[in-house]
Parts: C-alpha cells; sequence; structure tokens
C-alpha cells in the first residue's frame, strides 16, 4: 500500500474478502449488489493511485485475490493458465522452472499482479520482439456482474477484446488468464551503462538515442533511467542509465549497438550473458547470484509514497528542450524522482491500434514515465513533489503525443480526471482520459460495457462508464 493512502482519513472497507474458491467471489458480488456496497478487486495491489483498495465511493470492500495464485505451465503446447492474484514473477518462475527457453512479455517489477497488469495492457523488456502481454493472452475466466463464470467462448470475442487492456475492475473480475508462452534463446545479454553530465554531454546522447530508437533490431530493448546524484566532488549530476535486454548473445549485440547507437560507446564488459529468468533477476537490481526464489517472495511491500504520469513521444524531443527538462530536475531533492525513456518500435509498430484495447503501437517512438517519491507524509510535502511532476509534464506538453495526449492506464493517473461518484459520468467527460489512455478504441470499450454492465456496478474513479451516461 502506498503509503498516502494509509491515513486516519483514508476511506475504510466495510470488509476486505479473501476467496478461495470462485463461489466465494459470486457471492460477494451478489452481496454486494444486493446492499449497494461498491466493489474494488485486488490483485498486486501496485495501482499507482490505490484504486485497489481505496475507494472514494463508500460504502465497499475489498475483494483481494491473493488465495488466487495457480499456475499451470503446458511445455507442449507452449502455453499457461495463470490465476488473477499471482505475481509476475511467480509467472516467470514456473515458466523457468519447466523451460529455460519459453517465457512471458510483462513488466519487470515481479512483484506485480497479473489481475491488474494484464487488464491494463503490460509492457516490459521484450515489447520491441513480441508486443504486450495482452498480445499473448488467448482465454481467460471472468466472473460478470450477473455472478456467471465465462470464459473466451462464452464471454464473446467484444468483452473478451475489452478485458485485455480495457483497465480493471471494470467488466467483472478476472480470475484467471490463459497465456501464450514466447520462445526465447537459451543465452540473452544485459547491460546497464551509466553516464553522468559531469563526464559526458547527456543531451546530445540522449538526443542521439532518440533517432537510435527506430533503427535498433527487434531484439533489442533499450531504456533510459534519468536521475540526479551527489557526485564525489559534492555536485550534483543528472545521470542517465541506459539498460537493455537482447535476446541473443553478446557477439551479435555488439556490432548491432556499434551500428545503430555507436555514441555509447558500449564495450563488451558492459555486458553479461545470462539466461532469460536470470535476467529478471538483474533487472529487479538484485545481486546476480541471488536465488530464483526471490521470484516467489510475496511479502514485499511499498512504504513509499509516490505520484506517476506517461507520456509518447512521436518526433524526437529537441536538444534545447532536453535542457529545459534537466533544469526542473535540479529543483527536486536529489533521488526523489525518476524519469524512463522505453524504446517502443519493433513488433508493436506492426500490431493494429485496434487489435486491443491499448492504442499507442505504430508511430510511437518512445514512452516517458515520470515518477516522483517522498517519505515523509505531511501535506506540505504531498503538495512540493505533485506540483512539481505536474508543471514538469505541463512543460512537456509541445514534445509530445497530442490530440489526444497519450497515456497509459497502468502507469493511472487521476489527474486526467475522475467520475462522478454516483456513477452519472458523461461520455463527453470520461472520454477526456478515456481518450489519453485508449485512442479510437475507447468507443469501443463503452459499447462493450453498455452490453455487460449497463448499471456500471463494477466501477472505479476512471472506469469506462455504459452508454446510459452518453450525453
Ligand atoms: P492492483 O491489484 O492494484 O490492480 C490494479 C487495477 O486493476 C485496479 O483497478 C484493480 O481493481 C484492478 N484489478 C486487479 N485485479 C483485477 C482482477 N482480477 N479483475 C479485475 N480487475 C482487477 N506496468 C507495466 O506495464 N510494466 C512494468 O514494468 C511495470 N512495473 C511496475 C513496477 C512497480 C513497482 C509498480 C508499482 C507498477 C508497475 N507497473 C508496470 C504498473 C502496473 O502494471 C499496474 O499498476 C497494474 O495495474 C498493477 O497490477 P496489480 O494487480 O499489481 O495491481
Amino acid at each position: 500500500m502506498l503509503f498516502r493512502y494509509n491515513t486516519s482519513i483514508t476511506p475504510k472497507p466495510l470488509a476486505i474478502i479473501t476467496p478461495l474458491k470462485k463461489s466465494h467471489i459470486q457471492a460477494a458480488i451478489s452481496c454486494s449488489k444486493k446492499h449497494g456496497i461498491q466493489i474494488r478487486v485486488r490483485s498486486g495491489g501496485h495501482d499507482y493511485e490505490g484504486l485497489s483498495y481505496v475507494s472514494s465511493i463508500v460504502p465497499y470492500v475489498v475483494i483481494d485475490l491473493v488465495n488466487f495464485r495457480n499456475i499451470t505451465v503446458d511445455v507442449p503446447t507452449k502455453t499457461a493458465w495463470v490465476e488473477a492474484g499471482a505475481q509476475l514473477g511467480e509467472v516467470y518462475y514456473r515458466i523457468a522452472e519447466k523451460s529455460r527457453t519459453l517465457a512471458f512479455p510483462a513488466g519487470v517489477c515481479h512483484t506485480v499482479g497479473v489481475g491488474g497488469h494484464f487488464s491494463g495492457g503490460g509492457s516490459g523488456m521484450m515489447m520491441r520482439k513480441h508486443g504486450l502481454s495482452v498480445d499473448h493472452i488467448i482465454d481467460a475466466q471472468l466472473i460478470d456482474v450477473k455472478g456467471r463464470i465465462l470464459d473466451r467462448k462464452s464471454m464473446g470475442e467484444d468483452l473478451f477484446w475489452a478485458i485485455r487492456g480495457g483497465g480493471g475492475n471494470t467488466f467483472g473480475v478476472v480470475i484467471a488468464w490463459k497465456l501464450s508462452l514466447v520462445k526465447v534463446p537459451a543465452t540473452v545479454s544485459v547491460f546497464n551503462v551509466t553516464r553522468t553530465s559531469l563526464e559526458q554531454n547527456l543531451t546530445k546522447l540522449v538526443h542521439r538515442w532518440q533517432y537510435a530508437v527506430s533503427k535498433f533490431h527487434e531484439d533489442l530493448f533499450s531504456r533510459i533511467f534519468i536521475e540526479t546524484v551527489n557526485s564525489t566532488n559534492g555536485e550534483i549530476a543528472i545521470r542517465t542509465t541506459f539498460t537493455s535486454l537482447f535476446l541473443g548473445d553478446v557477439d551479435r549485440l555488439l556490432p548491432i549497438m556499434q551500428e545503430t547507437f555507436p555514441e555509447l560507446g558500449l564495450m563488451k564488459q558492459d555486458c553479461v550473458e545470462m539466461s532469460w529468468i536470470e535476467s529478471v533477476i538483474f533487472f529487479a537490481e538484485l545481486p546476480l547470484n541471488t536465488s530464483l526464489d526471490v521470484l516467489l517472495d510475496k511479502t514485499l511491500e511499498i512504504t513509499i509514497s509516490g505520484k506517476g504520469k506517461s507520456d509518447y513521444v512521436n518526433e524526437p524531443i529537441p536538444g534545447i528542450a532536453l535542457e529545459g527538462i534537466w533544469k526542473r530536475l535540479y529543483q527536486v531533492d536529489v533521488q526523489s524522482f525518476q524519469l524512463q525513456f522505453s524504446s517502443y518500435g519493433g513488433r508493436m509498430n506492426e500490431i493494429s491500434e485496434s487489435s486491443t484495447p491499448f492504442p499507442h503501437r505504430a508511430g510511437t517512438l518512445f514512452q516517458i514515465q515520470y515518477l516522483v517519491f517522498w517519505v515523509e507524509d505531511d501535506i506540505r510535502t504531498f503538495e512540493l513533489y505533485v506540483n512539481w511532476i505536474r508543471s514538469l509534464y505541463s512543460y512537456m506538453a509541445p514534445y509530445v503525443s497530442k490530440n489526444p495526449r497519450g497515456a497509459y492506464i497502468n502507469y493511472r493517473d487521476l489527474d486526467l480526471g475522475v467520475n462522478n461518484p454516483n456513477g452519472s459520468t458523461s461520455y463527453k467527460q470520461a472520454s477526456v482520459w478515456g481518450a489519453k489512455y485508449f485512442g479510437r478504441n475507447f468507443d469501443k470499450l463503452v459499447q462493450v460495457k453498455t452490453a455487460v454492465d449497463p448499471d456500471n456496478f463494477f466501477r472505479n474513479e476512471q472506469s469506462v462508464p455504459p452508454i446510459s451516461s452518453w450525453v
């Protein structure tokens, strides 16, 4: 739980239900409907705005799927059934337990839950090769507002389309997903290369990276983390970490980097070869000799407060604008924020924007994630950091996607707009954030919602409203 939601004035649920069987979820839905109680479904609890455990709509109960984490991997068919309460780390572990050359393209943080993550898309280190998680979901089990247990066939293709990226807590409770696994080479290569503003012209380097992105081989994923650090001479410096997963060995990676991004100066000694499952440990920033069992750890907790925002970039950001970003980074404490630039392209360019509700496909160069963190939870600190991230976001407007300015629902941001608490949000009102998250897919999501949940029982601050509110 984010600390900013752990206060004496945070609305508390009437009950936290931890179902052991599907019938317990059916009963919770039926009772909640009867008594006019809202439901919040929680899988991994990583929602950026705490929507899986805090509701501004009261009274409410939390259905926590902590006991729904069974995973069955079938190597001959290259598929897996995964219950919604499982964490990504458990999914990766159970696949690797059976095969070191099968994997699943999903997020980096192993404690993220598959219930919320797949409901919003699911992006990770293999997206340039394989796309998003939702591009590899081939069946699901969902309990709908009538308490029916539906699979892909019985729910129909439209609802199956909507639950793969249209946002959680909107169409029902997902119980399990069926995944189509992807093949990975026995050896992959990883690197984290840091450059600071004291030793290198970072503006030039980051500017050049934006042009290299579209030329990268699809086996290569590249992300830049941008932070500030205290240098040894006491100066505050900007530090960029270029982090990559390459689906192949180092001897194949080096010429690709030399051809497409020589300015980074990547050397053989910067790279480490390993299995794909070991790369999950590497990107979790754990020591390389850490036991894979850490991926099964369910006790990790978020003990800070934070706020996130996202953007999509279609044209390289000019150097002068990058300088403007750096200037703003010096305005807040060292290590209280992070920017992430994540390369798109490759397979993402080939999947149509309407194939799932996630629309940010061809034409996107990279995604920006803005994050700010704080520890002391008083209102002054909250305002300081939140105002800072809002001001950076507003500075970025000319340099990112427009009409609509895109955003990623998995990096949920309630600044984009919220539903009316009584569920009566108009289409026009919801399309303000709906178009940012879903582009032209928003209308189809509204139609599906209208067909399956016309009374808007499953809802939260940013869920898609039904057509009855189309005014
Ligand atoms: P949580 O349980 O909080 O659910 C999120 C939303 O989905 C809520 O609205 C909830 O009600 C709903 N929901 C949950 N389970 C449901 C179910 N079974 N049926 C219906 N609705 C359900 N994203 C990404 O794409 N790539 C990444 O690498 C990362 N990395 C990352 C790291 C960290 C530390 C955090 C905090 C977050 C990320 N994310 C991410 C974002 C992440 O994908 C997003 O927050 C997901 O919604 C989290 O899913 P959980 O199940 O953990 O969240």
